[in-house]
């Protein structure tokens, strides 16, 4: 059996981690810093300080995590780093600290996908079984992607503009509530009732494209004209509607793509597959489909570095390597 070791190294956002998986799936140090104290402030994440953070934070995190599994470099296998995508200035910091320790230690160096991580990160509770389809949901991210075999990704679908998560965000500060407001939505909506019509975006015919600059413009617009009429607006009504249309659209291209491909699982992740209304629809939709549903605990769907490295072993076994020349590449596709 493979048991190979492989440190994994995440700092594509605000969250500085790193985590050492044996085998692709056991998960022997799992070592995550959030920095959303330091962000909170301004309302959303802002990329110096995120940079910053990193800095300061990677050694001691790295040292944290071979201390917990009681390893040393030595005992390493190979080296798993996010190239991309995400923010250009964080990426540097984990993929120049994934250099340095791949050289002085001359181990193997694999970049890896973002996103990769995040559908890996399922194969640490369970074992995938393919044809596979995941949907990919966070603050940066909103993406349907179509898996036949192992490593091979297809993205079928995904955001024109804002991430769900972002369009949380932003309705959450249209409300005057903290960063980061999803959560705070989410309590909301389960206390609020669906009385307000907003729209549902579901573009073309047969899309599975997402688009949600237009609900939170219509959320805002709400609050702007219940405001200058005077009339009272439910909070936790706007977050009911609001959360109700997110969630239909996501759900009902979730379960088109997966009868679509017939697929045999359906994995959610990413920081809104915490949201209750998301879970909740989702298992009623494919229950009694052949579709087995598998939502991983949360602190594998937000962003850390176990998923990294479940991801980077799988490429690691292909025998993707990747050289000292390896740059942080906002924009790479999956
Ligand atoms: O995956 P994640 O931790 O970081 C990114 O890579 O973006 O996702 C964070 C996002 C934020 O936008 C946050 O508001 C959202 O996930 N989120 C939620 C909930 N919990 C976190 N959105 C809706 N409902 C929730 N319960
Ligand atoms: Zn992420």
């Amino acid at each position: 059996t493979n048991q190979e070791i492989i440190l994994g190294i995440e700092t594509s956002c605000d969250e500085t981690a790193v985590a050492i998986v044996k085998g692709g799936k056991e998960v022997i140090a799992n070592v995550v810093a959030s920095q959303i104290e330091s962000h909170k402030r301004f309302g959303g994440v802002v990329p110096e300080i995120a940079s910053r953070h990193h800095v300061e934070q990677m050694t001691l995190i790295l040292k944290e995590a071979l201390d917990e599994a009681k390893l040393s470099m030595d005992d390493i296998d190979g080296i798993a780093v996010t190239e991309g995508p995400g923010l250009v200035g964080a990426l540097l910091i984990g993929v120049n600290t994934a250099k340095a320790l791949a050289f002085a230690h001359q181990k193997p160096l694999i970049g890896t996908h973002h996103i990769a991580g995040h559908i890996y990160a399922n194969q640490l509770m369970t074992d995938l079984t393919y044809p596979l389809l995941a949907l990919v949901v966070s603050g940066g991210h909103t993406e349907l992607v179509y898996m036949e075999a192992e490593g091979e990704f297809k993205v079928i679908g995904e955001t024109r503009d804002d991430a769900a998560g972002e369009a949380y965000d932003k309705v959450a500060r249209t409300l005057q509530l903290p960063y980061p407001g999803g959560p705070h939505i989410d309590r909301l909506a389960q206390e609020g009732e669906e009385s307000i019509d907003l729209p549902r975006a579901w573009l073309e015919k047969g899309s599975y494209d997402f688009s949600f600059s237009g609900l939170k413009s219509a959320v805002i617009n709400t609050v702007h004209n219940a405001k200058q009429r005077n009339v009272e607006l439910k909070p936790e009504d706007l977050a009911a509607s609001f959360q109700a249309s997110v969630v239909e659209v996501l759900v009902t291209k979730t379960l088109r793509a997966a009868e679509e491909y017939g697929v045999n699982q359906v994995l959610l992740a990413g920081g809104v597959a915490a949201n209750s209304g998301l879970r909740n629809a989702l298992k009623e939709a494919f229950d009694g489909t052949g579709a087995e549903l598998v939502i991983p605990p949360l602190h594998y769907c937000t962003d850390n570095a176990a998923m990294i490295a479940a991801a980077g072993t799988i490429a690691y076994r292909k025998g993707k390597r990747s050289s000292l020349q390896l740059n942080a590449n906002p924009g790479l596709e999956l």
